[in-house]
């Protein structure tokens, strides 16, 4: 489906709602209230679809005192945002470059949240993870003030051993999973030889041990994957120091195009892509490879401020002007 319209009509608003319709909040930002209509007191999203074979229908409503609810085919979800487990969407904005062009931080939480979507088992571990650092840097800090002993930090190494191990774990099978499919996508568009790289230090009992002193005079803990890197790289250099800012769109795309895939493998129905603003930053000839790789495979929904940007006949087109969005 293809998404047309002059700037500032609110194309960018249509996929964003999609997403708030099928995930329980934005890609964009965490303040809810920004999703509401200047002036308005509460927002909603109703999306009918089909999951496989089957009818979905969902419903998100946000209020700007803070209150956020969601239905599944009419029974409440108890937290929004679990609409995720229940539907997949992925999504490319420019602001997505990040991902590529942002510090390891960015990366980890990328690739921690797709770990969610694509080992769902696991899910729950990063967030794990940061409990149990938490903790642990909060234990160093009672030492560092005389509120109680250097034993008391030993419990919460070993937690942050054992999660942190099993992190590490899981973000490599991530990376495992997703490393094929993303260096046949980037190929496909012109990026050769790409790869994930998993940099970290290994974490152990002793090596925590070894540098209790440091974290008890920093108050944090200087050892594990909160600090870990995955690089994108490029035959050999990293995509983030050395890519072009277009090899750097590129490679969001296919690690994009690559999750998609991959979901489509594992549940019932492929993702629901929605990908903003990302013609106008593509050559002709790429253009044509990615409409080619979205066509006939679930749902894309593509924004562009030219009809013609797309070439390949779209299922859909759609229309916006300010406040209105119509099937042209
Ligand atoms: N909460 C809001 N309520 C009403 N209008 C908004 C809200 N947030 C942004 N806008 C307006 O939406 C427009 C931008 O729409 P956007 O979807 O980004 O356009 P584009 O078609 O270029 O992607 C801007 O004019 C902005 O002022
Ligand atoms: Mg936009």
């Amino acid at each position: 489906m293809l998404v047309v319209g002059p700037n500032g009509a609110g194309k960018t608003n249509l996929l964003e709602s999609l997403h708030v319709g099928t995930q329980g909040f934005s890609p964009r930002t965490r303040a809810d209230a920004q999703l509401i209509r200047f002036g308005a007191e509460a927002a909603r999203v109703v999306m009918h679809g089909m999951r496989g074979a089957v009818a979905v229908e969902t419903e998100v409503v946000l209020q700007r005192s803070g209150g956020k609810e969601a239905r599944m085919n009419g029974a409440r979800v108890e937290r929004p945002e679990r609409l995720r487990s229940e539907l997949a969407t992925l999504v490319f904005t420019p602001d997505r470059l990040a991902v590529v062009k942002g510090g390891p931080a960015v990366r980890r939480a990328y690739f921690d949240r797709a770990l969610g979507r694509l080992l769902p088992a696991q899910a729950g571990v990063p967030a794990a993870y940061g409990e149990a650092l938490g903790q642990r840097n909060a234990a160093l800090r009672r030492v560092g003030l005389g509120l109680s002993t250097r034993d008391a930090v030993t419990p919460w190494s070993e937690q942050v051993v054992e999660l942190g191990t099993e992190l590490v774990v899981s973000r490599r099978r991530v990376l495992d999973l997703l490393g094929p499919g993303f260096a046949e996508r980037a190929g496909e568009l012109g990026l050769e030889d790409v790869s994930l790289d998993y940099r970290g230090e290994p974490l152990s009992t002793s090596a925590l041990e070894a540098r209790l002193d440091r974290d008890l005079d920093r108050g944090s803990t200087g050892l594990g994957p909160h600090l870990d890197e995955i690089a994108i790289v490029s035959g050999s250099r990293d995509v983030r120091s050395f890519g072009s800012q277009g090899e750097q769109r590129l490679a969001v795309l296919s690690l994009l195009l690559a999750e998609s895939d991959l979901i489509a493998e594992s549940r019932p129905s492929p993702p629901l892509l929605l990908l903003d603003d990302v013609l106008s930053e593509l050559d002709p000839g790429r253009r044509e490879i990615l409409a080619a790789r979205v066509a006939g495979r679930g749902q894309t929904v593509i924004t562009s401020t030219s009809r013609q940007a797309l070439p390949a006949d779209p299922a859909q087109v759609i229309e916006v002007t300010p406040g209105r969005a119509w099937a042209a």
